[in-house]
């Protein structure tokens, strides 16, 4: 398990959530955090339909537009597709957690790697000239630039790349 104090101690960006304690996700007084929240969010890398699965962000995040079609809603975003779209709002939602720390990590919350099973994957996540790179275990070196169209267009995992994480086993 992660030790949460030096996550935050050690982060780049801490989560302002965070800074105002830790009983407004976790409820106070239980022994396991990492299973239970105030509001729902998945435990594990997925969900399964993001409606309603991201309760806990979305007290303070207004998902609708994070997750909308309209893509200026958010930086994460190759010219008019909305990458957190992309990612989330599908049958096999990949969660916020597998991309982001909730509690503290580097730009953007961005975590350098995520535990997936008994792995920690790369999330590889950096910035690039008017967009961002991620080198993730999730899929080969992707770029996306806000406010230039990819060539050629659509050149997208069709289905947001469904190949599962290579396991290294
Ligand atoms: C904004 C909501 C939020 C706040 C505030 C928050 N957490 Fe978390 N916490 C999460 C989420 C989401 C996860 C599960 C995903 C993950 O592992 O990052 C989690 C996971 C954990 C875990 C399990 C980590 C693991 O690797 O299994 C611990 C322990 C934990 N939190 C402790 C804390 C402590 C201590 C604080 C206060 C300093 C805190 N959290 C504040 C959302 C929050
Ligand atoms: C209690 C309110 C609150 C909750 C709950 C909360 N956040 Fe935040 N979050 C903030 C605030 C305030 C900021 C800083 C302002 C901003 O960037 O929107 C922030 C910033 C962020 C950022 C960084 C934005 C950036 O570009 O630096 C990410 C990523 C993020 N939150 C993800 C999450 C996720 C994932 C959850 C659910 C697990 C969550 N938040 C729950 C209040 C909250
Ligand atoms: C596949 C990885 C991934 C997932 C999953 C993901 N994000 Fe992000 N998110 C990013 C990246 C990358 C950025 C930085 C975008 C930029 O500015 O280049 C970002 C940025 C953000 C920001 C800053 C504002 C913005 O949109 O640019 C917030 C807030 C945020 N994410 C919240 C969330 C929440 C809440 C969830 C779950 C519902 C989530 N993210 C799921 C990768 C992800």
């Amino acid at each position: 398990m992660t030790n949460v104090k030096k996550e935050i101690d050690t982060a780049g960006t801490v989560h302002p959530a965070a800074e105002m304690g830790c009983s407004g996700c976790h409820p106070p007084h239980r022994s396991d955090l990492a299973r239970l929240f105030t509001r729902s969010f998945p435990a594990g890398p997925y969900a399964f339909g993001a409606e309603g699965a991201y309760e806990l962000c979305a007290e303070c995040h207004d998902l609708d537009s994070l997750l909308g079609d309209d893509s200026s809603a958010t930086g994460f975003r190759d010219d008019r597709i909305n990458l957190h779209r992309v990612h989330v709002a599908r049958e096999k939602s990949r969660s916020c957690a597998l991309c982001h720390s909730a509690h503290g990590a580097g730009e953007h919350l961005l975590r350098p790697t995520t535990p997936f099973g008994e792995w920690d994957l790369p999330v590889g996540w950096s910035a690039i000239e008017g967009g961002g790179a991620c080198v993730s275990g999730c899929h080969e070196r992707r770029e996306y630039l806000r406010d230039v169209p990819l060539e050629p267009p659509g050149d997208l995992p069709a289905s947001g790349g469904d190949q599962e994480p290579a396991s290294g086993s």
